[in-house]
């Protein structure tokens, strides 16, 4: 039910129950047929999937581990149509590999230890982007992927990127394979995303310093390149979590993740700036399948959830929101210094309207004082403290804080937050919402504060904030916290939410506004004890307004308090198979398919020991794993059996 113009005002579907079934669990009245799957050829010469290992051409198939997505509707004659429902361009995220699965006997290496190139060519292509041709089905609303469309294509860490912004041809983006600086080789580890109205998608650069290897050369290094690369988890002698050894293959395109300085500095084989062209927002026209990736400095580089764009207003400028998903890091948004022009929504030189918004405007990072305001303290070279005698990095230009942009926001007090992941805006009010995820790592008294304020925060909560005057690039703002994740049964000063068996969740990461206002909430990894133990799942939420959540009183004893839940406004929609983290939506502008991302099914598994096996054959969603069969990531369609719109 919606009154027209405003806020949905009520949820139409029954709750699904919390389990651990492998399969997808939907409301009564939905169905879900599986569209798009690791390993899915995207041409007409590709082979069909076989799924034990053996199958070739990883550069033209489906990568893994399915995460933000957005669909674009597609005209007649290839161009952005914000209003098409029966035809588009389906883009998402290969966030990472589930290499337990991938091989025909899990990863290997050679008695040296180095590994074959055939093995990390298919590790490399299961990472980056996918763009995908997506049609109706005849009359149903459900949807196939067209596997010899002409827009199909995949960008992984191989692909040619062009690096823009305050930081292109900055002296620490120089390498081997682009000594002035200006372009970089690849994404890795693409999370949640964004979209702009201009039809270009943003795939944003997460844990991508998980994936090299540096040995202990801190004596090679000035003192400010070895504090902006342990800042970002790159210390002396680092193998990141997502190390797989790709360096050992002997060809300067695989080498180049060994980023150990070298004494003297060879021009060819000196990596030490390649990590440097990562950890930033990428910009992807989906419409020209030769156009260029482009990485956008200007938003800074951090661990990147994702950019989310406030609605575009005519004569302001634009407004984009990040967050920085590390423990105790931080909430950003990036104003364009141009103000929007509506004409540029239908321009085909998309990547040329993205440098007019993105590569010039003012980053900002957020304080949140606990009387329930807050701030965004500005991150430019010379202002609040940012300049060449910093303690922390000689500032000496913006290229220097985009690329050290960590320890910009360090120096200028901005609050520690539990873990934030996706984050979107509230097209009814402007409201902007961010899950922080949990961070059971806060655990001193003196650590909590009113923004965060749980110590041992394994479920997290959702975050919301009111810009002054609805004004979006305001430079301070109210805010209050959503919800609390909790168990059911949990005692009440952990269920602050009053959530019930048929809404408690833990873990929120995934997190979108629909246009209508109705507010999708996902979960990565909920820890619930004993029966309340459940996969994990996606919510459906009726938003409220800042104000109706919790009153916050002052950092030293800061008020636990959110506002109050209802299986009438907060509602469990689905429940994803074993292993499987929920991530990543999109619906049809007519509101009559939706894109879910089933990411990683079978995680807690082997080869050996499988823990589930979807998607079934049948590519039905809702039906088992068969046995034997490897499970993997996949986007699946959600349709309402009686052709009707979806959620509300
Ligand atoms: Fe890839 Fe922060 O989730
Ligand atoms: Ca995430
Ligand atoms: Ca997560
Ligand atoms: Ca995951």
């Amino acid at each position: 039910d919606n009154d027209g113009g405003g806020s949905p005002r009520s949820l139409g579907f029954q709750a699904v129950a919390k389990n651990l079934n492998d399969a997808v669990t939907l409301p009564a009245g939905y169905s879900a047929a599986v569209l798009y799957a690791f390993g899915d050829p995207i041409d007409g010469g590709t082979p069909d999937f076989l799924n034990n290992g053996t199958d070739t051409a990883s550069d033209r198939r489906a990568g893994d581990q399915h995460d933000g997505m957005a669909y674009f509707g597609l005209s007649e004659d290839g161009q952005y149509a914000p209003s098409r429902s029966d035809r588009g361009l389906l883009v998402m995220n290969h966030e990472q590999v589930l290499d337990a699965y991938i091989h025909a006997a899990g990863p290997t290496e050679d008695i040296n230890g180095n590994r074959p190139q055939a093995e990390v060519d298919k590790e490399m292509n299961a990472h980056g982007v996918s763009i995908v041709e997506v049609r109706r089905d005849g009359s149903s609303n459900s949807m196939s992927y067209v596997q010899t469309s002409a827009f199909n294509r995949r960008i992984t860490p191989f692909t040619e990127m062009d690096i823009t912004g305050p930081a292109r041809g900055s002296a620490r983006l120089s390498t081997p394979f682009s000594p002035d600086g200006t372009r970089t080789r690849g994404t890795l580890n693409n999370c949640a995303n964004g979209r702009t109205p201009w039809g270009t998608y943003f795939a944003c650069e997460e844990n991508w310093f998980s994936y090299w290897n540096r040995g202990d050369d801190a004596a090679l290094r000035n003192a400010a390149d070895n504090a902006q690369l342990a800042r970002a988890g790159l210390g002396p002698d680092t193998r990141g979590f997502s190390y797989r050894k790709w360096d050992t293959v002997n060809a300067d395109v695989y080498r180049r993740f060994n980023i150990t300085a070298q004494a003297g500095g060879s021009a060819t084989t000196d990596y030490r700036n390649e990590a440097n062209t990562y950890g930033y927002i990428v910009e992807i026209d989906p419409f020209d399948p030769d156009s260029r990736p482009q990485k956008r400095t200007a938003l800074g580089r951090f661990v990147h959830e994702g950019c989310w764009t406030a609605p575009a207003i005519s004569g302001r400028p634009l407004v984009f929101y990040m967050g920085d998903d590390n423990r105790f890091d931080y909430i950003y948004k990036f104003v364009s210094a141009e103000n929007w022009d509506p004409a540029d929504a239908s321009r085909t030189d998309r990547l040329a309207v993205g440098a007019k918004y993105l590569d010039n405007g003012t980053l900002y990072v957020a304080r949140f004082n606990a009387d329930g305001s807050g701030e965004w303290i500005e991150l430019s070279v010379n202002e609040n403290g940012l300049d060449i005698n910093n303690t922390l990095f000689p500032f000496a230009s913006q290229a220097d804080v985009c690329i050290a942009t960590r320890l910009a926001a360090d120096s200028v007090g901005a609050t520690k937050m539990d873990r934030p992941e996706w984050g979107s805006v509230n097209p009814v009010n402007g409201e902007v919402y961010m899950t922080l995820t949990n961070n059971t790592r806060r655990t001193e008294p003196g650590q909590a504060d009113a923004a965060n304020p749980r110590l041992a925060n394994a479920n997290g909560h959702i975050i919301r904030w009111r810009e002054t005057g609805g004004v979006q690039e305001a430079t301070s703002f109210d805010w209050d916290i959503f919800l609390f994740g909790a168990a059911a049964n949990a005692e009440a000063s952990t269920n602050v939410s009053s959530l019930t068996d048929d809404n408690d969740f833990s873990s929120a990461d995934g997190l979108w506004f629909d246009s209508r206002g109705l507010l999708w909430i996902q979960t990565d990894d909920g820890v619930f004890p004993g029966a309340d133990r459940s996969n994990n799942q996606m919510l459906a939420a009726l938003p409220g307004q800042v104000g109706d959540g919790s009153v916050v009183t002052t950092t030293d004893a800061p008020t636990i308090a959110g506002a109050q839940a209802t299986p009438d406004t907060v509602r469990r929609f689905l429940v994803g198979p074993r292993g499987c983290e929920i991530t990543g939506i999109d619906m049809t502008p007519d509101y009559k398919t939706l894109f879910v991302n089933i990411q990683h099914p079978g995680e807690d598994g082997s080869l050996a020991e499988p823990d589930g096996s979807w998607p079934n054959p049948s590519r039905n969603a809702l039906e088992t794993g068969a046995a034997g069969v490897r499970p993997r990531s996949a986007t699946i369609v959600i349709t309402k059996d009686d052709g009707g719109t979806i959620g509300i």
